[in-house]
């Protein structure tokens, strides 16, 4: 029983024998949970990066690639074949990369002959009806031009992520 109640200051002792800042133990308070902040901080900023990406898959819905095909057709098919866009070729290129970045190079360069000429509804969908032709599959969210939630989805799969 007297080894519990002198065990605090003991430890306390030994503590301040160890810490040679002893006379200034509040600073040192500071600086460890300043340190403990930043510990806790640093993972926390680390994980909204990583979870800053979300896949291709779900990022857009059915209906969208449905009109992206029709759009393709009315806009691309002409100088491209859809499997000009798919397979091995495909994931070299764009694999790691995000949705803004195939969206921002085919406004940016596509068609061919009248860059920027669709509407940026009509690029989503024709992107989508691509990422479509490359295995990811639709779900029930509706994917925008807006760049920001472009940014965030990455083109991949888990198993060949950058
Ligand atoms: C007038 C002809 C023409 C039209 C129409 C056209 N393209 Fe292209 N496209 C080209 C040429 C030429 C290239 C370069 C081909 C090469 O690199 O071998 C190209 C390259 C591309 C690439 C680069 C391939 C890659 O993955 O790196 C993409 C993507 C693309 N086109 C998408 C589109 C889309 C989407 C449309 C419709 C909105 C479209 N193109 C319409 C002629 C055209």
């Amino acid at each position: 029983m007297g080894t519990v109640s002198h065990a605090g200051p003991a430890v306390s002792r030994a503590l301040c024998a160890l810490d040679s800042a002893c006379p200034s133990r509040n600073f040192s308070i500071v600086i460890r949970a300043l340190l403990l902040l930043l510990a806790l901080a640093l993972p926390a900023s680390a994980q909204s990066n990583g979870s800053a990406t979300r896949p291709v898959s779900g990022s857009f819905n059915g209906d969208q690639a449905i009109r992206g095909e029709s759009a393709f057709k009315a806009f691309c098919a002409s100088c491209h074949e859809p499997t000009f866009h798919t397979g091995e070729q495909f994931r070299f290129s764009w694999y790691g990369r995000t949705l803004y970045d195939y969206f921002r190079t085919v406004k940016t360069t596509m068609p061919e002959d009248n860059p920027g000429g669709l509407s940026d509804d009509d690029y989503v969908r024709v992107i989508t009806y691509i990422m479509k032709l490359n295995g990811f599959t639709p779900g029930a969210d509706s994917l925008t031009s807006d760049s920001l939630a472009l940014k965030r989805i990455r083109i991949g799969d888990s198993t060949r992520s950058p």
